[in-house]
């Protein structure tokens, strides 16, 4: 068989280079994940440097982990979804392969920056404004390769993978252009174009949809698509996605007051954000459903498929935090929960459980696919895989309950007299056994990650990618 590359062929060479990337920042943020949980547990790791301080590596830990790890799985994800359901191959590979160096560009931009200090201080957003317009640039160059392609496919229907993948770069987008829009006053500083309440208020609209729309609704695209493909049966209810799909982008824009909850924020505002978040349990939970019934006749699949597992316990995780964040946005809940280690356990119960499951889940899948194997070098290393990411997340989950209510209750127990009744000191000191605890369920999940690189670099290894191109090409000829 011809090796030659078709013009007409799948565009895999950008989706190799994502999914290779995504395990190597995984690794990196998870890798730093364990370090800074490790800093809570001995302090002396800041090692009394500015640089590896806790308060300059969280948020390369954050940055890394969302926009690197995640951002890299979304990329290789829905490159690869959009071009085989829409049976057509990318509209541009020059514009495709500048979003991969431009997005890697990026990362490495916040590898720099965010150690030596320069921040917007915005969280999520803390790139100053010339990687802020570097992203925006690429992110556009995203929207256009996406959209292009969808414009130029071969079949009539837009699957609806597609469309939370679409809706996930258009809605990115538009968080990022209006919560960045700042004043530089130097090379690396700049200050907000909004002040006070009006700042925190559009920090948190983008802070909360950075959740809804790129830790979300960007994995349910990939839930559509990798969940019936694993499983080899169709979606449980196309008319539910759809609705699922409407609900879900409807509601979530509006929740994000949950996060300025008793603060000067007008509290109708802060009603107005609770009562949404209550909504959104329905779609979320509709969109979990959608994706466990998936499995209806396929469960026995679950006994020896270690990839379905990862996306089937990853539904569950998502269930999990979004049942979990409905409650602590009601506010009484919230002054309980607020400014503790629960919203760290909440954050990561869908990071760990949700997001980074899902995605190794559906990297496993696409790998050897886009580099011409059958399967993966060794499905026993991702059985390992899959049970040091399940337990890492349970104790991560488990200890920051433990911490999270025992500091909230703490924090507002008061003697006869009125004064406190622990001092702010004696609270941390009652969270040390769970920070061990959570550095220990972080070291089982980033280690999994390492068995995951040697996987998939034995699988590399023996891969032949440009027969995986000429499969595909074989595909795109026969949809003809
Ligand atoms: C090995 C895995 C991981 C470990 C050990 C870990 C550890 C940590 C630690 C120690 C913090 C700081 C908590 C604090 O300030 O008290 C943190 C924050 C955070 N991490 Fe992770 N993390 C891991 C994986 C991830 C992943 C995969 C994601 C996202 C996909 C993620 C997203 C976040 C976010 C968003 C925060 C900020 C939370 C907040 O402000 O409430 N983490 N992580
Ligand atoms: C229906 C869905 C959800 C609702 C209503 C919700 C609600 C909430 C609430 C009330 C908080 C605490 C705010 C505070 O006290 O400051 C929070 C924090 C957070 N949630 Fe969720 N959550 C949902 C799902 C998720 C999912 C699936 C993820 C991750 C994939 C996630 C990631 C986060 C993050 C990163 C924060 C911490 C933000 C920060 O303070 O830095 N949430 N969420």
């Amino acid at each position: 068989m011809s090796t030659a590359i078709s013009p007409t062929a799948y565009n895999y060479k950008v989706v190799r280079q994502f999914a290779i990337m995504t395990v190597v920042w995984g690794i990196l943020g998870m890798g730093l994940g364990v370090f800074i949980a490790s800093q809570l547990v001995w302090p002396q790791l800041n090692l009394d440097l500015p640089w590896t301080s806790f308060g300059r590596l969280r948020p390369l830990h954050t940055n890394l982990v969302i926009f690197a790890f995640g951002g890299c799985a979304l990329f290789a994800t829905s490159y690869y979804v959009v071009q085989r359901t829409c049976q057509t191959r990318l509209i541009s590979d020059s514009l495709a392969a500048f979003t991969f160096w431009g997005w890697q560009a990026v990362i490495v931009g916040a590898l720099i920056t965010l150690p030596l200090g320069y921040t917007t201080t915005k969280e999520y957003a803390e790139l100053e404004w010339p990687i802020a317009i570097l992203l925006a640039i690429v992110w556009v160059t995203y929207g256009v390769v996406f959209f292009g392609t969808i414009v130029k496919r071969k079949t009539k229907h837009i699957y609806v993978g597609n469309w939370f993948y679409g809706a996930f770069i258009v809605v990115t987008a538009m968080l990022h252009i209006v919560n960045h829009m700042s004043l530089p006053v130097s090379l690396f500083k700049s200050y907000s174009a909004y002040s006070g309440a009006t700042d925190a208020m559009i920090q948190w609209w983008y802070g909360h949809n950075a959740v809804g729309f790129f830790l979300t609704t960007g994995f349910l695209g990939m839930m559509y698509y990798f969940v019936p493909k694993q499983a080899e049966r169709p979606i449980y209810s196309y008319r539910l996605s759809i609705v699922h799909f409407w609900a879900l982008i409807t509601l979530y824009i509006w929740a994000g007051p949950h996060h300025l909850h008793y603060t000067a924020l007008p509290d109708w505002a802060q009603s107005l954000g609770m009562a949404m978040s209550i909504i959104l349990l329905a779609p979320s939970w509709g969109g979990m459903i959608n994706g466990m019934m998936t499995l209806s006749g396929a469960w026995h699949k679950l006994r020896t498929d270690p990839i379905l597992r990862f996306l089937v316990v990853s539904l569950a995780f998502y269930g999990m935090s979004t049942f979990e964040g409905p409650m602590m946005a009601i506010k009484t809940v919230n002054s309980l929960s607020h400014y503790t280690d629960w919203t760290v356990g909440h954050v990561h119960a869908g990071a760990l459980g949700w997001v980074a499951m899902i995605s190794i889940g559906a990297l496993y899948h696409l790998i050897p696919k886009v580099y011409g194997r059958e399967q993966m070098h060794s499905i026993g290393l991702i059985n390992a895989h899959f049970w040091l990411a399940t337990i890492g997340t349970v104790l991560y989950i488990a200890s920051m309950w433990v911490n999270g209510i025992t500091q909230g209750l703490m924090w507002r127990a008061i003697n006869d007299d009125g004064t406190l009744t622990y001092s702010f000191v004696e609270a941390l000191q009652a969270s040390h056994p769970g920070f061990m605890v959570r550095a220990l369920g972080g070291a089982f999940f980033a280690s999994g990650m390492l068995l995951m690189a040697y996987n998939v670099f034995r699988t590399v290894r023996a891969s032949k990618p440009a027969e995986a191109e000429a499969a595909a090409q074989i595909a795109v000829v026969g949809a003809h």
